[in-house]
């Protein structure tokens, strides 16, 4: 049997309980909770989820490994001689850098998105909305599997301070409570936290993620995939440091789903066509090859859709979730009239260069 931290029996659930209680304390004496937005179904599915995923699915998949152990007696505990901080390091890194690729592929490949995109409906931001996924979405989570692993090992004390530790950035990364403004807004701090983003996830950086489009100048949803760690978004090219937070937050054309449906997918669907959780709901690429006249405006951010899929051509209207295009940002260097592309081939994006033609 492992020890626990301090010596103190179930410390890591008291703490990881106690952080999420911080920030509800901090977020209710903010005024956030009374202003709150969020309707009784979006209340319903985080916190549901946050109890499904601590009390069913992570036990559920823990103990399904620590039986499967049985069958590799040689391996259980051996790494209980290494460094119990280098063990940390080790499992936070692994876990992090899996965590980042299954973000980032729930964003880029159709079925994971449809169980990753109730994250992205929560209109505002808050301590729970990092629980927002489907079920199905956990299960898959490599993380989970890897806490079951790494357990078995005999790495537990290092699973249960790093739960800690990244509970610590996740809810306080996707809190409307958002620390880093402080050191944003005091030269002497820029140093501190010049470093500090280059490193662990801030809330700008993850709020960027949440807003709902590029076109404010801020949000990207198809960056900063993150969760501890900003070095992987730094090391593979999807890192946007803004240091502001979007004015929106959600997804464009968003239809909202029943609560179950967005848990349950996909043992329930919705019956709208027009949602992406529908059975028969197909993402069709536009059928106009022509370019359109746009009467473009000088200074003014637009957003053109490169994945052919909008239905609000040329202009992206979010349907590229789910696929590895993003739209492109592009501000008008003169008021006129312009020919904006349609076919998708231009290689001038985002203005027609007779592309379709040939
Ligand atoms: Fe956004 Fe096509 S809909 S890039």
């Amino acid at each position: 049997m492992e020890e626990s931290i301090l010596g103190i029996p179930d410390i890591d659930v008291y703490l990881v309980l106690g952080i999420l209680l911080f920030f509800i304390v901090l977020e209710t004496i903010g005024g956030y909770l009374h202003n709150s937005k969020r309707s009784f179904s979006d209340w319903v599915q985080e916190a549901g989820s946050y109890a499904i995923l601590g009390l069913l699915i992570k036990p559920g998949i823990v103990f399904f490994i620590l039986y499967i152990g049985h069958s590799f007696p040689n391996l259980q505990y051996s790494l209980h001689h290494y460094n119990f901080w280098g063990l940390l390091i080790f499992y936070l890194f692994v876990d992090d850098f899996l965590q980042y690729w299954y973000h980032r592929s729930a964003h880029e490949y159709p079925f994971l998105w449809k169980l990753h995109r109730s994250h992205h409906q929560a209109e505002e931001m808050g301590f729970f909305v990092s629980y927002r996924n489907a079920f199905l979405y956990y299960i898959l989570m490599p993380n989970i599997w890897w806490i079951g692993i790494f357990t078995f090992l005999g790495g537990a004390k290092a699973v249960a301070l790093g739960l800690i530790l990244k509970q610590l950035i996740i809810i306080s990364s996707h809190s409307r409570v958002s620390y880093d403004k402080f050191f944003y807004r005091h030269q002497w701090f820029h140093p501190f936290i010049s470093v500090w983003e280059r490193i662990f996830i801030t809330p700008a950086f993850h709020h960027a993620h949440h807003g709902k489009s590029k076109s404010d100048g801020i949000s990207d949803p198809n960056s900063n995939f993150g969760n501890m760690f900003s070095i992987w978004d730094q090391l593979f090219g999807t890192a946007q440091f803004t240091r502001e937070f979007p004015k929106a937050y959600g997804l464009q054309n968003d239809q909202k789903e029943h609560w179950a449906t967005a848990y349950f997918y996909p043992v329930l669907a919705s019956d709208n066509p027009d949602s992406e959780l529908h059975r028969k709901h197909k993402k069709t690429p536009t059928t106009t090859l022509e370019p359109t006249l746009i009467h473009l405006e000088k200074d003014k951010k637009y957003l053109w859709c490169q994945c052919g899929l909008s239905k609000n051509q040329p202009f992206c209207d979010g349907s590229h979730h789910g696929t590895k295009h993003k739209p492109l940002l592009f501000t008008a260097k003169k008021t006129g009239n312009a020919k904006l592309c349609n076919c998708k081939l231009t290689k001038l994006g985002p203005f027609c260069d007779n592309s379709h033609i040939v």
